[in-house]
């Protein structure tokens, strides 16, 4: 019976007793995360053998939310994840994934019967923040989630942030400590939600970190595929254009400052995510039609990099001009690039991609 799994035996946490799992919790919701068998013996299992201290959930399962959600299930974790359409959620489960409708623009949702709030041991979030608004879950739930997560085995908490949030520094070397100035609207949304996040997880008494990441590139998103695709850049990707420099990251290398961090918790860190290499965007796409050329010789047309759009280019000329250093994340989590450069990140996509042109 349904029922029978709702339980209201005490059970040990870190705030003494709890009772779990709560009522208004699906019952499809708990079997998925406590089995039935581990559900009627509550009272006489221990934490470890419910192996409660590998759930997570992933708000927005994007671009990295995906591949670490993927790396996550093959350690032996559970993993739920959030996204916010039908078409997405079907998408995600056709892959396999455990996925969850929410949208915090939904204004009638009740965030407290969706997500797994109690049940989640770690929480990564991955949800842009809005100009003017800050990131908008808390904007919107900030106590909900709160009361909820209060009450449940969260342990750790992290932030997604981006290193925009340094701006223009005129091209000098940046570390996590950097006075931030002269804030753009979405930079300071962007700190209010790093702000946000780490006072909620101060809040709970669970260890809390924000990761800034540049670029994100990775297999199915990088400048290899904007060649491949033949596709003119869009206004933001020719202003990034003119840059000296661009902080960037392999997806691959931010799931490993992330597993590093759950192995080496903290109370509030941030830590920049990029790699050693912050090479101008027209060098690293020079790169990437040279790997292209090499491998599939013939189907790259020449000028895919447009040479208009030059009055948008003049006007942010300088926009976001920084080096991101990481030293952080290398010497306090232990973390070893596996592409301390675009090069070696766009090599191994190319090396495992089919011949992306034999259907055209
Ligand atoms: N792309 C970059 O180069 C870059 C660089 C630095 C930092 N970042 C930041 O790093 C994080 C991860 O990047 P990513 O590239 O993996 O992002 P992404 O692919 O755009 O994924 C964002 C996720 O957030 C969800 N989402 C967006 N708005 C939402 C809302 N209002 N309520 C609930 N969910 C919402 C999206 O839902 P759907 O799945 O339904 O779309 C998606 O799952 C993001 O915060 C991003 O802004 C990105």
């Amino acid at each position: 019976m349904e029922t029978s799994y709702i339980s209201a035996t005490p059970f040990p946490c870190r705030f003494g007793f709890r009772i779990l799992p709560r009522a208004s919790a699906s019952a499809s919701l708990l079997r998925r995360w406590y089995p039935p068998s581990s559900l009627r013996c509550f009272a006489s299992c221990d934490q470890q053998s419910l192996n409660m201290d590998r759930k997570m959930l992933i708000m927005g399962m994007g671009f990295v939310g995906q591949f670490f959600a993927h790396q996550l299930e093959q350690d032996g974790w559970e993993v739920s994840g959030t996204c916010t359409s039908a078409t997405k959620k079907k998408k995600l489960e056709e892959m396999g994934f455990d996925a969850l409708l929410f949208s915090s623009d939904d204004h009638d949702l009740d965030l407290g019967s969706i997500l797994p709030l109690e049940y989640a041991t770690h929480m990564l979030v991955s949800v842009p923040p809005v100009a003017g608004l800050g990131d908008p879950v808390l904007y919107r739930h900030q106590h909900l989630l709160q009361s909820r997560l209060i009450c449940g085995n969260l342990q750790w908490l992290c932030y997604l942030s981006s290193t925009s949030v340094y701006g223009d520094c005129g091209g000098a070397w940046v570390n996590e400590d950097y006075p931030l100035n002269n804030l753009t609207e979405s930079a300071k949304a962007r700190l209010a939600a790093e702000d946000g996040w780490l006072d909620l997880g101060h809040s709970l008494g669970v260890s809390v970190q924000v990761m800034r990441l540049g670029g994100i590139y990775g297999p199915g998103r990088s400048a290899l595929d904007t060649i491949i695709k033949q596709d003119s850049l869009t206004a933001g990707q020719r202003m990034r254009e003119t840059r000296k420099y661009t902080s960037r990251v392999h997806v691959a290398d931010i799931c490993q400052a992330l597993k590093a961090s759950i192995n080496k918790p903290s109370l509030g860190k941030i830590y920049n995510v990029v790699d050693d290499d912050p090479a101008p965007r027209e060098e690293v796409f020079t790169f990437a039609r040279t790997l292209v050329q090499e491998k599939w010789p013939d189907h790259i047309k020449q000028g895919t990099l447009p040479d208009d759009g030059e009055s948008v280019i003049q006007k942010k000329i300088t926009r976001g001009e920084k080096r991101v250093r990481n030293d952080r994340m290398k010497n306090e989590l232990g973390v070893r690039l596996l592409h301390p450069t675009y090069k070696s990140g766009l090599q191994s996509i190319i090396e495992s991609m089919d011949c992306p042109f034999e259907s055209r």
